[in-house]
């Protein structure tokens, strides 16, 4: 087992009725009156989670910031910063999905920070977010784990840039995962989550063998949970047994637990970003389209991870490589019996040489040796982004 060292501070507040504790929450937090709510594009008024919480926020003034896309923008969440600064805001409460509470950690560190906080994104040299404001989550999507992680995905549209960003700054104070927030989801959300939940576990798992029995049965747990769970929730989203485990495990797919002395591969997300940096496709579809052209590319490789899978997640049987082979591809129905196509072109018109492009992205970011064995190539991303066609 490789070493490790780990802290996860989120308080994780999970069920159904815990918006009565928000407010002192949040007073432990800041001894501001004034904090700011930040949400998406306005599913929370449809859904009446919005006034759930305001009910239970009277206790502060509060400064709204809506609007905060899918892909949250750099330019947008600029905007919420600046707002923070202007009115010594030390409390920002995320109320959405993934993006949103992205959009959160990106602005407790660009409220701190003097100069342009685009040069965190990009990794200039001695540019990082050294302070951050506090913020808490309330978590309407189950998918990305990034309520119980330190980590954020921002884009840049008219720079077709997708950048990600964390550390220990940006752990949220608590998040409030209440599972009945997936009746109200539409159901390429649903799939979107199941989906992300399932490719989370899939690049901290299907490396190569490893030591860590135990953190590979977790792996195994999560995945063998979702393939049994995730068709009925789609059929059922009210159904709170169903909708409670597609949220504990899309948190546990993604709160740092899973890498835990074990490799990482994350080459499928790396290339899965420039998909919807490019054409905007949700990033877990972009997942669903890369990973079987991925693995297939890595087969040798992942080969031995992959026989494992194969037989204690999907139960097979037979030759290492009729088993190795069948994973793949019960993989990837998975995906499409959740309504997920599985190429680009399904989702939009693409160039010829939009592979060539995205390897030269690749190495113009000195990203030239990638997967849990340093394996991946440019030449390989191009490869895979090909037969991804
Ligand atoms: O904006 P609103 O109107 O709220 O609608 C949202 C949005 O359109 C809607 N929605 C959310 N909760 C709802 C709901 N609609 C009805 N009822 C509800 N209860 O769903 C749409 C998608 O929301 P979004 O937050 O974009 O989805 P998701 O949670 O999948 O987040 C995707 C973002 O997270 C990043 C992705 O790259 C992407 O930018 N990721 C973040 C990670 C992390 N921080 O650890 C890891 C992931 O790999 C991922 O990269
Ligand atoms: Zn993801």
């Amino acid at each position: 087992m490789q070493n490790f060292d780990v802290i996860n501070p989120t308080r994780i507040l999970f069920g159904d009725n815990h918006y009565e504790k928000l407010s002192e929450l949040i007073k432990s937090y800041t001894d501001q009156p004034k904090i700011m709510l930040a949400y998406g594009g306005g599913s929370i008024f449809k859904n009446g989670i919005h006034k759930k919480v305001m009910d239970h926020l009277s206790d502060f003034e509060i400064i709204e910031f809506g609007g905060i896309e899918a892909n949250p923008q750099f330019t947008t969440l600029m905007q919420a910063a600046e707002i923070c600064k202007k009115e010594n805001i030390e409390f920002v409460l995320a109320l959405g999905g993934g993006s949103v509470i992205d959009g959160v950690k990106f602005i407790a560190g660009a409220t701190k920070y003097d100069g342009d906080p685009w040069e965190v994104l990009l990794r200039e040299e001695g540019k990082v977010f050294s302070a951050a404001i506090s913020f808490g989550t309330i978590l309407t999507l189950p998918a990305t784990g990034s309520e119980a992680n330190s980590g954020a995905v921002i884009s840049r549209s008219e720079l077709n840039e997708k950048r990600t960003m964390g550390g220990p700054l940006f752990f949220p104070k608590f998040s409030l995962c209440n599972p009945n927030v997936v009746a109200s989801l539409p159901k390429r959300q649903i799939a979107n989550g199941i989906v992300d939940a399932f490719m989370h576990t899939l690049e901290q798992y299907l490396t190569y063998p490893t030591d860590n029995l135990l953190q590979e049965r977790q792996a195994e747990g999560i995945l063998s949970t979702l393939i049994e769970i995730g068709p009925d929730v789609m059929k059922d989203p009210s159904n709170y047994k169903l909708a409670s485990n597609l949220m504990w495990c899309a948190t546990h797919a993604l709160n740092g637990n899973l890498r835990l002395g074990v490799p990482t591969d994350w080459c499928t997300h790396m290339i899965g970003h420039e998909l919807t940096a490019f054409f905007g496709i949700d990033h877990a579809r972009t997942l669903a389209i890369i990973a079987p052209r991925l693995y297939e590319n890595q087969f040798s490789n992942k080969k031995g991870k992959l026989v494992q899978y194969g037989k204690r997640v999907w139960n097979l049987t037979g030759s290492d490589q009729e088993i190795a082979k069948t994973a793949l591809q019960k993989t990837e129905a998975f995906f499409q019996n959740l309504g997920i196509e599985t190429t680009i072109s399904s989702y939009t018109k693409v160039d010829d040489n939009f592979p060539e492009l995205v390897k030269q992205r690749f190495i113009e970011r000195g990203w030239v040796a990638m997967g849990e064995r340093q394996a991946i190539t440019p030449e390989d991303v191009k490869q895979i982004v090909q037969a991804a066609l």
